[in-house]
């Protein structure tokens, strides 16, 4: 067994360089950013494998996922130029649940201020309701109460006896953090930042009018279904669903009797969840799997594709639904739903998904980053994307909170990401 990665002292965020990396169970992608003197992020690394050994967002085979995480970071890294220590990685395991907590303190007639909301947000006061076997991952300030007044934004400067909020608390399950924790530790890599994947999806590519008016992300994956629900610009509630685009493939590998790889590029190929009046006519190849094992190429008109991928992509928008029903957060997340992830790629998930949430439905395609290579601009790299973002914002605050500025970064990087670019893309 590898050793861990050994406690470095110097803050993670303290040389302007932030990781990303998206552990999904068909891809893993890492980003190495950095932060310009002029405070704006730049990409200097990129690394991008098929995944192994996760299965719906989880772990099942430690060894291989640790193979195809070093090999990602490694790839980032030579890009880079530079060694990195510390991640902000993606959380679809564990079982996430979302719970909506009151808490109040008391603050006997004193002014609001850091002090008091540090001590109303610390977890201690509230861990009583988180069950023991979860931890937390997220809680999120969604509104504050003075004396019981509720609808608070920012309570510093105001008088009162009790200082109350809301939180919302995602948690997950102890046990998947913890082999997280180990899987990442065998890459030698220390964890900087934990983040659900569809929040971090929703990081990369909502903008704040949405926010504000109330939207439903949405990050249709290989293996998950995710979605994060805001309102009033707060993040309120997510789910984790272990369904996703793989489930089409493999309906289409079983529909055409056709291998894996084979169906997964009929799908990308021809398939789309929208029928139309052409498809009895266009005859799609299929290299059918015979019973000796042996390939040979048939063809089947593009409906019966099309009838296969539909009531999969539909079961998942209803179950999608049925999941904010459940939840109460169907009508009150707003009128708008934005999807990310690769499998919303397909033709027509767009108006499927309209119909069936109701609501107002745009692709989110990740917010452009100097340096970012068009091959990771797809909606597949929302999460990634995100997890950089929330990194670079947690670096600006260290860095503005301790007073530190940043030397300025050597040209070598620059050059080197123009050259990795013209051999790689
Ligand atoms: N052009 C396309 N059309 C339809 N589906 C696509 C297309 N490109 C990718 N996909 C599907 O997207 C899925 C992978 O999406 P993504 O890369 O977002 O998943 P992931 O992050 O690895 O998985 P997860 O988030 O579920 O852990 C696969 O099922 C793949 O078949
Ligand atoms: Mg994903």
């Amino acid at each position: 067994m590898k050793k861990k990665a050994k406690s470095s002292a110097q803050p993670w965020w303290r040389s302007g360089v932030v990781a990303a990396l998206d552990i999904g169970t068909t891809k893993i992608c890492c980003l190495i950013g950095r932060l310009t003197t002029s405070n704006t992020l730049r990409i200097i690394g990129v690394g991008h494998q098929s995944s192994n050994g996760l299965k719906s967002g989880t772990l099942v085979d430690l060894e291989a996922a640790e193979e195809r995480i070093c090999a990602t970071v490694d790839a980032a890294e030579r890009m880079a130029g530079e060694r990195i220590r510390h991640v902000i990685i993606n959380v679809s395991a564990g079982q996430p649940r979302s719970q909506l907590i009151s808490h109040e303190v008391a603050i006997p007639g004193k002014e609001i201020g850091d002090a008091e909301i540090r001590r109303l947000l610390d977890p201690a006061g509230y861990a009583a309701s988180i069950s023991t076997d979860h931890e937390i991952l997220h809680a999120i300030p969604v509104g504050y109460s003075v004396d019981g007044a509720r609808g608070v934004r920012d309570p510093r400067g105001m008088f009162g006896e009790r200082l109350g909020v809301n939180l919302h608390i995602v948690t997950v399950a102890a046990g998947a953090m913890r082999n997280l924790a180990n899987c990442i530790g065998r890459c030698h890599l220390e964890i900087a930042g934990k983040v659900l994947s569809p929040y971090a999806a929703a990081i990369g590519t909502l903008v704040d009018e949405e926010k504000n008016l109330g939207v439903t992300l949405i990050d249709m994956g290989g293996g998950t279904t995710s979605v994060a629900v805001y309102f009033d610009s707060q993040l309120v509630h997510t789910e984790i669903l272990p369904v996703g685009g793989n489930h089409v493939t493999r309906d289409i590998a079983r529909g055409l009797s056709t291998p894996i790889p084979q169906a997964e590029r009929i799908k990308t190929l021809y398939g789309s969840c929208q029928p139309s009046q052409s498809d009895s006519r266009q005859m799609i190849e299929v290299p059918p799997i015979t019973d000796d094992g042996m390939v040979e190429l048939g063809t089947v008109p593009r409906e019966l594709l099309v009838r296969i991928i539909f009531p999969r992509m539909e079961e998942i928008f209803e179950m999608v639904r049925t999941r904010l029903e459940d939840a109460g957060f169907d009508k009150v997340a707003g009128r708008r739903a934005v999807l990310t992830g690769g499998a919303c790629q397909l033709p027509g998930a767009v108006d499927l998904a309209g119909a069936i949430l109701q609501k107002r439905v745009r692709i989110g395609r990740p917010r452009r980053i100097e340096g970012l290579p068009e091959v990771a601009a797809g909606p597949g790299f929302a999460v990634c994307i995100g997890l950089l973002d929330h990194a670079m914002t947690q670096t600006k605050e260290n860095l503005a909170q301790d007073a530190v500025k940043l030397e300025p970064s050597s040209a070598g990087s620059w050059s080197r990401l123009g050259q990795w670019l013209r051999e790689n893309f």
